[in-house]
């Protein structure tokens, strides 16, 4: 196992973020509830502690304080905002009530030499409430800002530090170095966290829990299922059969994408499903959104179900589970309050089915993910490639579904996307103009308007265009796309797709829109 980190979740909105700095300093770490059981934490084995920020104060009634087992071990902390007060609380120093909130950018001056903060001014992103007043006996002040006299504090010989502002979010531009001395030089936790290293213990993992049994996987040619998918094919090979159903929902090229991803290594073993036909039957005549999704979702568990009966019933089952789904759902109240959409996991697998599971991604962020799926050679259109629902374009497809109105709907996203992407403006991995485009689409409105071509009225549908940029997906605005470009798909879809004689372009942010019209 590689050295580790334990993350204590205080309940700050960026403790995640706490977590992916530490990763990228190639150091695993793991997040826990800052009440998680002691056995729980300590089995991590963890070379050091992070406390993260939270929404408390220190005085509160039942606020959150640092477990005992943390500063009996030994081993180096590091308080962040709140972690910082309950550090100086638990260590009899004082913290204050504040009569503000500091909330945004401050300058921090480093007043003491110390091995986690160079020497000199650094910019910072600060959002408290509370502050240091005196800091613990056996600690000096470190950094001082014009807001707050004890900006980072620190007991060198106990390494213990203190960070009133956040390392951890791009506003503190040095905070990733900060975070990395820590890990690193302070903890002294070897940076060994690598996508090789990933790869080589999951490998082991993955052997160790299969054995010589048969395993089974849903591959939707998303990121998280491909790479999981390719994980569990390096370590365990012929054991693994795939399905990859083609739901006829499907952007231009998807199919022809996963299967040449996966073909060449999994031969006969990739079994692909063409279940276009059943698709269409069965959403004949619905237009409700929701009854779509719960369609889509049915029919792929009897397919899959099928297809599981066809090749003898493995007992185990790949899933693509990511770490942010794991911590979010065992998280403080805070992050389970954040999972709005719920519907999400249409296109998931039977509850019913008895499979065992394996979640070789179990402790990935999705940056990880990605690194891992490169790593492990698959191309880079599949490991790069933007979100995409379950349901597919059929969510796209307002009004009722038809093989037409899909086929016009997929011409006009390919029109948009490959545009998008020919002008550099839809490259996930690294964007070379100012504008970062996260999902990009076309949708198909059931609305019919007037046109005229050469000398022919029409009366056609129209095509909604759709860009955003955003962090999360939770909340998103719309991309700024340059007014030319527009011009160029717009003019491109209603000379080459049929059935279009109209294309507008979606400039609602979430919220109040949704980034899917439906
Ligand atoms: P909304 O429309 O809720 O979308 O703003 C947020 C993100 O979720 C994706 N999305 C879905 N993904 N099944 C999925 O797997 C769905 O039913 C679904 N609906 C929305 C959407 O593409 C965006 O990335």
């Amino acid at each position: 196992m590689t050295d580790s980190i334990a993350i204590l979740d205080f309940g700050s909105q960026y403790t995640q973020l706490i977590a992916r700095r530490v990763r990228e300093a190639q150091v695993y770490c793991e997040l826990f509830p800052w009440d998680a059981p002691a056995e729980k934490v300590q089995a991590l084995n963890p070379k050091g502690f992070i406390l993260s920020g939270g929404p408390t104060s220190i005085y509160e009634d039942g606020a959150p304080t640092i477990p005992g087992y943390v500063l009996e071990s030994g081993l180096p902390v590091l308080g962040i905002c709140y972690g910082m007060q309950a550090l100086t609380y638990a260590l009899n120093g004082r913290v204050g009530a504040s009569s503000h909130r500091e909330y945004g950018p401050a300058e921090v001056e480093i007043t003491s030499s110390n091995p986690l903060l160079s020497a000199g001014t650094q910019s910072v992103w600060m959002s408290h409430g509370d502050r240091i007043e005196a800091v613990p006996p056996g600690f000096r002040i470190l950094g001082s800002s014009s807001n707050s006299p004890i900006a980072a504090m620190g007991d060198l010989s106990r390494n213990y530090y203190g960070l009133q502002f956040h390392p951890e979010v791009h506003h503190t531009p040095g905070g990733m170095e900060i975070l990395r001395r820590f890990v690193v030089e302070i903890c002294r936790a070897a940076p060994e966290w690598t996508p090789d290293s990933i790869i080589h213990q999951s490998v082991e993992q993955i052997r160790a829990q299969v054995g010589k049994e048969r395993v089974l996987s849903a591959v939707s040619g998303g990121v998280d299922s491909s790479v999981a998918t390719a994980l569990v094919h390096r370590a365990i090979g012929d054991q693994l059969s795939a399905v990859f159903v083609d739901t006829g929902l499907l952007r231009l090229g998807e199919r022809e994408q996963v299967e040449k991803a996966f073909r060449a290594n999994m031969g006969p073993h990739l079994v692909v499903v063409d279940a276009e036909e059943t698709y269409l039957t069965k959403l004949k005549g619905v237009t409700d959104p929701e009854t779509k999704r719960r369609i889509i979702g049915e029919s792929f568990i009897r397919i899959f179900e099928e297809q599981a009966h066809q090749v003898g019933e493995p007992p185990f089952l790949v899933q693509g589970t990511i770490y942010p789904d794991v911590v979010e759902s065992s998280g403080p109240e805070r992050s389970k309050a954040r999972r709005i959409k719920s519907h999400h996991n249409v296109g998931g697998l039977p509850s019913d089915m008895t499979f065992k599971l394996v979640e070789p991604l179990r402790y990935l962020f999705k940056d990880e993910v990605r690194a891992v799926g490169e790593a492990l050679g698959l191309p880079t259109e599949l490991v790069w490639r933007q979100p995409f629902p379950g349901p597919g374009l059929a969510v796209r497809c307002l009004g009722e579904i038809t093989r037409e109105r899909v086929a016009s709907l997929r011409a006009a996203d390919a029109i948009f996307t490959s545009e998008l992407t020919a002008a550099g403006l839809l490259n996930l991995r690294s964007s070379q103009s100012g504008l970062k485009i996260s999902q990009a689409f076309a949708a198909l409105l059931p609305v019919r308007s007037v046109g005229v071509m050469g000398d022919q009225r029409t009366y056609q549908e129209a095509i909604a265009l759709r860009a955003v940029t955003t962090e999360d997906f939770m909340t998103a605005d719309w991309a700024r796309i340059p007014y030319e470009l527009l011009a160029k798909v717009a003019n491109r879809i209603v000379n080459e797709v049929h059935g279009v004689n109209r294309v507008v372009y979606d400039i609602t942010s979430k919220p109040p829109s949704t980034i899917e019209w439906e």
